[in-house]
């Protein structure tokens, strides 16, 4: 059996309460540390480093005890899968140390909504300082919170390759921009100024149906049902149960 770690002399050892404490931080330094996070440890490791970094420098103990190289699993979407992108994974990680889940549930969602609409990579770094690729990148909209989708919408418009420099230098500066947006979001709550205004309709007129205590329930979440679910015209949901039921 391994043995159990040695505090050392005179450090205490009960546990630090929940959710740990939070200052306002700085979006632009996160933006830089995430977009650096990325070339030592891929993305969910740059911006989950980002966001506690900053706390660790301005707050110190307890945000000395957490080993951000744990979110390194989570570059690829997890374990190189391309599930959730792993900047969302980091990013997410870090809100629920400075909150209730029931609070973090709401701002990880707002933060999920904004990276699907948004049009990004839109950090550009210095001419000269590029990870691995300099130069402007195309931007894309992912309408998607998944590695899978938003890597291969990107492939998609800018005509490059998935294991490109190019396709790595954008997850860096989108890590950068998942960083910055998380800590606007984080300032806005903790100092009382967050609002959650994401919405989709698409989801809203699905779940009318499918969603919680409705009359099929036979689904749950909140992505974009139309991206998958492309036999479905949202404008058209009589035909839609029409031809559900002419399946049965
Ligand atoms: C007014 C109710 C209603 C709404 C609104 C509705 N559905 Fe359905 N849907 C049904 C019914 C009824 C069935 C068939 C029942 C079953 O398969 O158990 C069905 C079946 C499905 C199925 C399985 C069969 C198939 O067609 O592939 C999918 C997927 C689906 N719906 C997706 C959607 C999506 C996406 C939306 C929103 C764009 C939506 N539904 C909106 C009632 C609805
Ligand atoms: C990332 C892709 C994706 C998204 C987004 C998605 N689905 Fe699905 N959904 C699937 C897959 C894959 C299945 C299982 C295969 C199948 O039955 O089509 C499925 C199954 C279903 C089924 C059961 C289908 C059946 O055969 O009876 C329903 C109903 C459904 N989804 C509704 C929704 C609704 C409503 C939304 C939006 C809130 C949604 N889905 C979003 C991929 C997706």
């Amino acid at each position: 059996m391994a043995e159990a770690a040695q505090l050392p002399e005179g450090e205490h050892c009960a546990p630090p309460s929940f959710p740990y404490p939070y200052v306002q931080l700085d979006p632009e330094k996160a933006k830089l540390d995430g977009y650096a996070g990325y070339g030592k440890s891929k993305c969910s490791y740059g911006a989950f480093e980002a966001v506690i970094g900053q706390l660790r420098e301005k707050i110190g103990y307890p945000y000395t005890h957490v080993p951000t190289q744990v979110l390194g699993w989570g570059g690829t979407g997890g374990g190189g899968w391309g599930t959730l992108c792993g900047a969302l994974i980091g990013a997410a990680t870090a809100i629920n140390y400075t909150m209730p889940k029931s609070d973090a549930d709401k701002v990880v969602s707002e933060l999920f909504g904004w990276y699907c609409d948004h049009p990004f990579p839109e950090f550009m770094p210095e001419a000269g300082k590029a990870l691995e690729y300099e130069g402007p990148i195309e931007k894309s909209v992912a309408k998607s919170p998944l590695c899978h989708v938003s890597v291969s919408v990107w492939c998609d418009a800018s005509g490059l390759k998935a294991e490109s420099k190019a396709r790595s230098e954008r997850c860096a500066r989108v890590t950068a921009d998942v960083a910055a947006k998380t800590v606007e979001l984080l300032n806005q709550f903790h100092s009382k100024n967050f609002k959650a205004v994401y919405k989709n309709e698409v989801v809203d007129d699905c779940m009318i149906c499918h969603g919680k205590g409705h009359s099929l329930e036979n689904t749950r979440g909140m992505m974009d049902c139309e991206q998958c679910h492309t036999d479905v015209d949202p404008n058209n949901l009589v035909d839609h149960i029409k031809k559900s039921w002419d399946l049965l």
